[in-house]
C-alpha cells in the first residue's frame, strides 16, 4: 500500500514537472551552429542565451563554472527528490562555455524530451556543467599560446596540455560540486557523464580513460589518438614529427597517456580504463581538421565489455555525410538519447522513434573508413 502511494506521488511529481519544462521549452532557439573554423572576428559577441533552462554561475573554490537545470530540478515531494545526473560539457578550441551556451541549451532540451515524452521513465534528474578551458574565456592569459602548427611551432604541445588540463579539471569537479551545489545533501548525485566538442571531445575520451566515476561519454567532432592528429598536423604543416614541434619528452607523456596507449583492447575489467562504459561519437564526413579516419583504428578495436548484445551497444558511431567540421541538430539528438538511455531512464529504457539520419549509426567503423590512414 505504502508502495503504490509512493509510486503514485513520484508518477505526479513527474508529471506536473513535465508540464512546466515543456512550456519553458519551446524557446529553445534551434539556430545553427557556427562553425569552428576561421578566425573568430574581434569584435563579435557570442548570442545571448536563449531564456529557457536556467543557468547559474557558481564559483567551486574559485573555479568558475556555469550550471544548467537547477532551478528546474524536480521538487521535493514528502522529503523525497530524485538522484542526480550531472552531464560535465568541455568547449572546443578558441571557444568558452559562454560561446557554447546554445549547443548546451540544446543539448538540455534534447535529454529533457525524453524524460518530458515518458514522466515515469526517469530515474534521475540532470544538469549541465559546463566551464572554460584552460587558456580560454575568462581563463585566457596568452591567445598567441592558441595558434595553430603554422603560426605557433609549439601548438602540439600546448593542445595536449589543454586537453589533460580539462581532464583533470573534470575530476576536481566531480570531487568538489556536489558540496557547492548541495551543501546540506539535498539531492544525490549518482551518475556522472563527460561530453565536449573537438578539443573538448578529445578530453571526453582521456576523462573516459581516467576517470571511474564517468560511465558515459558524448564526443562531439572529437578523437581518441593524438599520435594520429600529431601525423596529420605536421604533415598537412610539411613539418617532421620531430622537436622542437614534437620534443622527446612531449612524445613520451603522449605515449603514457594517450587512450591507445592503455589497454584498451583488454577483456580483463581490471586492466581495461574503458570496460563497461558506453560512449556515443560523432564526426563530420567532410571533416578536414578533425576527419573520422583519426578515429577510425582505435574505434575498431576498443573493447567495452564481454562479447554480446550489450558491448554492441555500448558504443555507437555517427558520422555525418557531407558535414564540416561542425555540430549539427542530428548529433546533439543523438547525443540527447544517448544521456537519457544510459544515465537517466529506468532500464528497460522505452526511447522515443529515432530521427531520421542521413546515414545510419554504427557499432564499430564502417570498412570504408578502416582503408586510410591506419597506423
Ligand atoms: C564568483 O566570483 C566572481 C569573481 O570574483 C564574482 O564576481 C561572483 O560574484 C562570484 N559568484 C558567486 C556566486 O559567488
Ligand atoms: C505526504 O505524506 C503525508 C503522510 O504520509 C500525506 O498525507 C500527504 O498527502 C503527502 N503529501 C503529498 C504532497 O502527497
Ligand atoms: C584560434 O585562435 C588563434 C589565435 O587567435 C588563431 O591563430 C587560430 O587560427 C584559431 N584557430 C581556430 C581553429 O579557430
Ligand atoms: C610513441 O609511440 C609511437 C607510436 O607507437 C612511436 O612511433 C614513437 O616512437 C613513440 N615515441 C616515444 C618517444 O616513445
Amino acid at each position: 500500500m505504502q508502495l503504490l502511494l509512493r509510486v503514485t506521488l513520484f508518477w505526479v511529481l513527474w508529471w506536473q514537472w513535465a508540464l512546466c519544462v515543456d512550456i519553458g521549452e519551446s524557446q529553445v532557439n534551434q539556430v545553427p551552429l557556427v562553425p569552428t573554423r576561421g578566425p573568430v572576428p574581434p569584435t563579435s559577441k557570442p548570442p545571448p542565451p536563449p531564456d529557457a533552462v536556467s543557468r547559474k554561475k557558481i564559483n567551486v573554490s574559485g573555479f568558475p563554472v556555469y550550471v544548467y537545470g537547477v532551478d528546474e530540478l524536480a521538487p521535493p515531494v514528502n522529503g523525497t527528490v530524485p538522484e542526480v545526473a550531472i552531464v560535465i560539457y568541455m568547449h572546443g578550441r578558441n571557444k568558452s562555455a559562454k560561446m557554447e551556451d546554445s549547443l548546451v541549451r540544446l543539448l538540455y532540451s534534447n535529454i529533457r524530451q525524453h524524460m518530458v515524452a515518458d514522466p515515469a521513465g526517469s530515474a534521475k534528474d540532470v544538469l549541465i556543467v559546463s566551464f572554460d578551458a584552460l587558456n580560454h574565456g575568462a581563463r585566457t592569459t596568452d591567445p598567441i599560446q592558441r595558434q595553430s602548427l603554422s603560426k605557433n611551432p609549439r601548438f602540439l604541445v600546448d593542445m595536449y596540455a589543454l586537453v589533460l588540463n580539462n581532464r583533470d579539471m573534470v575530476s576536481f569537479l566531480i570531487d568538489y560540486l556536489p558540496a557547492f551545489l548541495f551543501p546540506r545533501d539535498e539531492r544525490l548525485i549518482t551518475g556522472w557523464i563527460a561530453c565536449g566538442r573537438s578539443m573538448g571531445g578529445h578530453s571526453t575520451w582521456h576523462v573516459l580513460a581516467t576517470e571511474p566515476r564517468v560511465r558515459t561519454g558524448v564526443v562531439l567532432i572529437g578523437m581518441p589518438d593524438y599520435n594520429a592528429l600529431i601525423r596529420q598536423r605536421t604533415a598537412q604543416a610539411n613539418l617532421k614529427a620531430e622537436a622542437p614541434v614534437v620534443p622527446r619528452s612531449f612524445a613520451q607523456l603522449v605515449n603514457m597517456t594517450d587512450p591507445p596507449m592503455l589497454p584498451y583492447t583488454s577483456t580483463n575489467p581490471s586492466k581495461n580504463p574503458f570496460w563497461g562504459k558506453h560512449i556515443f561519437q560523432a564526426n563530420g564526413g567532410a571533416d578536414p581538421l578533425v576527419p573520422f579516419s583519426l578515429s577510425a583504428s582505435f574505434l575498431s578495436r576498443l573493447v567495452l565489455g564481454a562479447q554480446g548484445r550489450k558491448a554492441k551497444d555500448s558504443l555507437e558511431i555517427f558520422v555525418q555525410p557531407q558535414v564540416p567540421h561542425q555540430v549539427t541538430t542530428e548529433m546533439l539528438d543523438l547525443a540527447g538519447r544517448w544521456i537519457y538511455r544510459w544515465e537517466i531512464a529506468k532500464k528497460p529504457v522505452n526511447l522515443l522513434p529515432a530521427p531520421s539520419l542521413p546515414t545510419p549509426t554504427h557499432a564499430r567503423p564502417p570498412a570504408k573508413f578502416l582503408t586510410t590512414h591506419s597506423p
